[in-house]
């Protein structure tokens, strides 16, 4: 596959709208076709399936983790075959706010479910598709929550769940980079905006010219 695909992760609030359309305004300026998108929710089914997983309430009633886990890997499979895909082979840039490190540090360090399965089933959803880079915008949980209320948003199911399982998804996403740290790229996401999209351009770059 010819074109570069990049993700980016983090917590609530940690700012990947703002680095994504940074991001995509870099790769256009060099006359690059850029697909924007994000898990869940990138296809018509996604959109059902991230409607029922962050918004369903009463209508889906206690979602099994195992139940949850598969949902999100439908989501991938229909995204990843429908929309990244294609665009890979045709060359473009994909630009995704979270990908399969979401399900590993939300479904499995944050929940009761084994991070080893969880990716198993990711894998396979996505036929065994990984970014060239996934860039981690890092913030304390805290931080990003006041974020969030300040935008005057709504926390979904995920969103008002306790601190402490939020603390264990930043630590998930931080054990991942440092095991992957070719295909990782973290940054400090309380630094300013122009200088955490320095640093995402200085991993960046390099791809783009290969
Ligand atoms: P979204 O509003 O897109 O989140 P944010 O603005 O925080 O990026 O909501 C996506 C939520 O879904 C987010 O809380 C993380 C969660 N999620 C998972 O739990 N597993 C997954 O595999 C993915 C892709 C997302």
């Amino acid at each position: 596959m010819s074109g570069i695909f990049i993700t980016l992760e983090g917590g609530d609030g940690a700012g990947k709208s703002t680095q994504a359309e940074h991001l995509v305004a870099w790769f256009e300026e060099r006359g690059l076709e850029v697909v924007r998108t994000r898990e869940p929710g990138g296809t018509r089914l996604g959109v059902e399936l991230r409607r029922l997983l962050l918004h369903g309430g009463e209508e889906v009633g206690d979602v099994d983790p195992r139940a949850e886990a598969l949902l999100y890997a439908a989501d991938r499979a229909q995204h990843v075959a429908k929309i990244v895909r294609p665009a890979l082979e045709r060359g473009a840039v994909v630009v995704q706010d979270r990908y399969i490190d979401s399900s590993l540090a939300y479904q499995g360090a944050g929940r009761v479910l084994d991070v080893a399965e969880v990716r198993r089933i990711s894998e396979w959803a996505a036929g065994g598709l990984w970014p060239d880079l996934t860039v981690l915008l890092d913030l304390d949980p805290a931080t990003g929550a006041d974020r969030r209320l300040a935008r005057g948003g709504a926390a979904d199911r995920l969103e008002s769940e306790a601190a402490e399982f939020h603390a264990a998804v930043r630590e998930g996403f931080l054990a991942l980079a440092r095991e992957e740290p070719h295909r990782y790229l973290v940054v400090d996401a309380s630094l300013p905006i122009d200088e955490i999209h320095t640093q995402i351009i200085a991993r960046v770059a390099p791809l783009a010219n290969r």
